[in-house]
């Protein structure tokens, strides 16, 4: 048997070429080279001089066709033919670069000089350039030749850095004992609430396979089956409307554990964004603080809080109802609630415009208006400034207001009022530039509701997903007062943004029949959708719980990027498109014949 060696990829020459363009040094001069890579730009001196800027995944190294020197005329007419992007082969020798060190570049400091030309492949006219960045056209066009998008060094970092980040995973949880193993991904609907993408069985006429939106179930019956402690960079599907962090096919770190409780699932991860922060930035974490749901709601109006800036929420009903503004009154006797947010010292910047512009944005998170004041002379004004006279004194101390401040109410119902100024607390702070750059603010989200009431559908829906665990003090709430009861789920946040969430899971199958039955869920359907997992939690479940973490949220803070697209070697637009290769696509006929599908649908003109 053999041991692999650890070969860092850098030092492997092939047979094409002896090194990578990022490689040679002063200390090389006088060596023979011969490299290989793509014509980042080409400089024609006359009088038989050719400059070549050569990159490649590594870097850039600058070749001259030097007629005085070894090049032959035959060479210097085909490097002075070379255009941006074409592929090339180059031999020849290091030398003292003629003209000074170029300090921007890892090679400035030599160059080679060419003797042996090839052209492995010539470039037709590009819609673009790809390395000039100052001109990039819109995206669309950047994804339909997404391998020219891909050659530019700052996506090259990116999928570098993604590469790191898996592998940092790995490393972390093998040797923490976990176990790689891969689940399918034709397979049955699984709960995340999102819309499935189905695919039809050609060998089983009508029927349907889902792709998974997670590997949830499987990895919960990899318990059951003594696994014990599984992982998986699995890919996830799910229907729903892109974002700027969302995709409908995406990537998750998923992770599951068998004998654990929700502190031992918070350490391990602590544990492992913690390895991997410092493997790829060197950045020390250090210890993830906890908040409760209630408490980030209350706060911050968010369950996934930006803790990198304070602004946070003031409950002032009871102040509200002393007044005789009846939009303040009316709203807390019917049980609503009246709360503040204030942008300190932000009077001079935020001019009417600004404020009245908020309005419509709150609006859109079900808020009616933004009564606003300033704090101008010791006295509020502006805006609704005169329906505090009564209360001005408390509201001032409460909110520890000085001259300068603005404050924003929110009126409304509590969950409606915290979420619309949550949403308004990072507008404002975005717009006023007082995020703190280069801060990380991991927190840990916990003790969340089980399910929570859907008006609309009048049901109750569950938090996370079905099969998460209730507080086991909270186990006869489930029937008397199941709003109360809090889960056993947790969120991992980092600076404002859902990067993981899990929980201990349901191993009793009774339990689950009454989570099942909350939820609407009644017992015939629980059987035809999970009856095989409440089966195997009859057949000997051990306690279990994990986590998943989105791997291209994690990557897209490790590269500072906010967009999702950018951390994807092959994403899909808005409109779930695949430039590049037209996914999705119509099918021919007998195609569809063969699925036993006819589509009902009639292009419109
Ligand atoms: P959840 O649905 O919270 O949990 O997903 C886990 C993490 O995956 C990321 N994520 C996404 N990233 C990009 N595009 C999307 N459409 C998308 N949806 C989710 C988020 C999120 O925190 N099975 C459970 C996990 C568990 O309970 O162990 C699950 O999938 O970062």
């Amino acid at each position: 048997m053999t041991t692999a060696t650890q070969t860092k990829p850098d030092q492997i020459s092939t047979t094409m070429r002896s090194h990578h363009c990022n490689e040679l040094r002063p200390s090389n001069v006088g060596e023979k080279v011969t490299l290989c890579g793509w014509v980042d730009s080409c400089r024609g001196h006359g009088g038989g001089l050719v400059f070549i800027d050569l990159r490649d995944h590594k870097g850039i190294t600058q070749i001259v066709f030097d007629l005085e020197d070894t090049s032959d005329q035959a060479i210097l007419d085909a490097a002075d033919k070379l255009r941006g992007e074409d592929v090339i082969r180059v031999h020849g020798a290091i030398r003292q670069r003629d003209g000074g060190p170029n300090p921007k570049l890892d090679t400035g400091e030599i160059e080679v000089v060419a003797e042996h030309l090839e052209v492995l492949n010539k470039a037709i006219d590009l819609p673009y350039q790809p390395t000039d960045t100052q001109n990039l056209p819109k995206e669309e066009i950047r994804l339909k030749r997404r391998y020219l998008d891909l050659r530019r060094p700052e996506m090259q970092n990116i999928i570098r850095t993604r590469h790191r980040v898996a592998q940092s995973m790995r490393r972390y949880l093998d040797a923490m004992g976990f176990l790689e193993i891969e689940t399918p991904i034709l397979c049955k609907s699984t709960p995340e609430g999102a819309r499935d993408f189905l695919v039809p069985s050609r060998l089983q006429p009508g029927e349907f396979y889902a792709l998974p939106q997670s590997p949830q179930l499987f990895k919960q019956i990899l318990m059951v089956a003594g696994a014990d402690r599984y992982f998986q960079v699995a890919r996830c599907f799910r229907d729903e409307d892109p974002r700027a962090d969302r995709q409908a096919e995406f990537t998750q770190l998923d992770i599951e554990m068998a004998f654990v409780g929700v502190e031992d699932i918070i350490s391990m991860a602590s544990d492992l964004f913690r390895s991997i922060w410092k493997d790829v930035l060197d950045h020390e974490i250090g210890e993830i603080p906890t908040m409760p749901y209630s408490e980030c709601m209350a706060r911050y109006g968010s369950d996934r809080p930006d803790t990198r800036f304070d602004m946070e929420l003031t409950d002032l009903s009871d102040l509200a109802a002393k007044t005789d503004f009846k939009v303040f009154t009316g709203t807390v006797a019917d049980g609503g609630v009246v709360q503040a947010i204030v942008a300190r010292g932000a009077s001079e910047k935020m001019t009417r415009k600004i404020t009245d512009g908020y309005a419509p944005f709150v609006q859109q998170f079900g808020l009616g208006g933004l009564p606003t004041v300033k704090m101008t002379d010791g006295a509020f004004t502006t805006g609704v400034a005169k329906f505090l006279a009564p209360i001005a004194d408390e509201v001032k101390e409460r909110l520890s207001i000085n001259d300068g401040d603005v404050v924003f109410f929110g009126v409304g119902q509590e969950k409606v009022a915290q979420r619309g100024l949550g949403e308004l607390r990072l507008k404002v702070a975005k717009d006023l530039d007082i995020i703190p750059e280069g801060k990380w603010n991991f927190l840990w989200v916990v003790d969340f509701p089980m399910i929570e009431w859907n008006e609309d559908e009048k049901r109750w829906d569950s938090l996370h997903h079905p099969f998460t665990a209730p507080n086991v003090e909270d186990l006869p709430k489930l029937e008397t007062a199941p709003g109360e009861v809090l889960s056993q789920a947790y969120d991992l946040v980092v600076n404002g943004s859902e990067i993981g969430g899990g929980s201990i899971r349901i191993h009793s199958p009774e339990v689950q029949s009454k989570v099942f039955e909350l939820l609407g869920i009644s017992n015939e359907e629980a059987e035809v959708k999970f009856g095989f997992l409440l089966d195997a939690l009859r057949h000997g479940a051990p306690p279990h719980g994990g986590i998943a973490a989105g791997l291209d949220r994690v990557v897209m803070h490790l590269c500072g990027t906010e967009n999702i697209r950018d951390v994807i070697a092959f994403p899909k637009t808005q409109t779930g498109a695949d430039l590049m290769t037209e996914a999705p696509s119509a099918a021919a006929d007998a195609q569809l014949d063969e699925l036993n599908i006819k589509s009902t649908y009639v292009k419109e003109d």
